[in-house]
């Protein structure tokens, strides 16, 4: 499975992208996102969340550690940020919810590497040139944009 390169220029195609994603979710997807700060994780969840009927994203749940959402599937959205060690990430309920049908995005997925299961749809940021611009870089996952 190649991974697969597309490139942002704005917030909108970014949640754009993160839409069709949503689109051929099932339930029980694992998403990890990948990027230093302020890269686009909480703007592509939001496209995601928005386009499986589940409501508005307002922001990263950095001190609640994850935020559910119910729409046409379940998603329960980490933020990994203050989480440095293996307790700090059962409290967050992680592994409960990896036997569920929901669908698990996460960011600053780099802190918890380790515990990610094989079959992980990895989705890494990168500054591109410009501003706005952003690489993404979507990995393990079986469909196509
Ligand atoms: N191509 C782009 N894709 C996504 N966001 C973009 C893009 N260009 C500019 N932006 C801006 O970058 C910011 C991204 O913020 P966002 O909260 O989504 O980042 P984040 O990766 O979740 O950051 P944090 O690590 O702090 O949680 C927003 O202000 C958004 O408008
Ligand atoms: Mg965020």
């Amino acid at each position: 499975m190649e991974p697969q390169v597309y490139f942002s220029h704005s917030a909108e195609e970014t949640a754009r992208l993160a839409a069709r994603l949503a689109e051929t979710l099932r339930g029980g997807e694992v998403i990890a996102f990948f990027g230093g700060m302020g890269m686009g994780k909480t703007t592509f969840t939001r496209g995601l969340v928005k386009a499986l009927g589940a409501g508005d994203v307002v922001s990263s749940p950095t001190f609640a550690l994850v935020n559910e959402y119910v729409g046409r599937l379940t998603v329960e959205h980490f933020d990994m940020y203050r989480v440095g060690s293996w307790d700090d990430l059962y409290s967050t309920g992680f592994f409960d919810y990896l036997d569920t049908d929901s669908v698990l995005v996460i960011e600053w997925s780099e802190n918890i590497e380790n515990a990610l299961p094989e079959n992980v749809i990895r989705v890494e940021f990168q500054n591109g040139g410009q501003d706005c611009e952003r690489k993404i870089v979507i990995s393990g996952w079986k469909g196509r944009l």
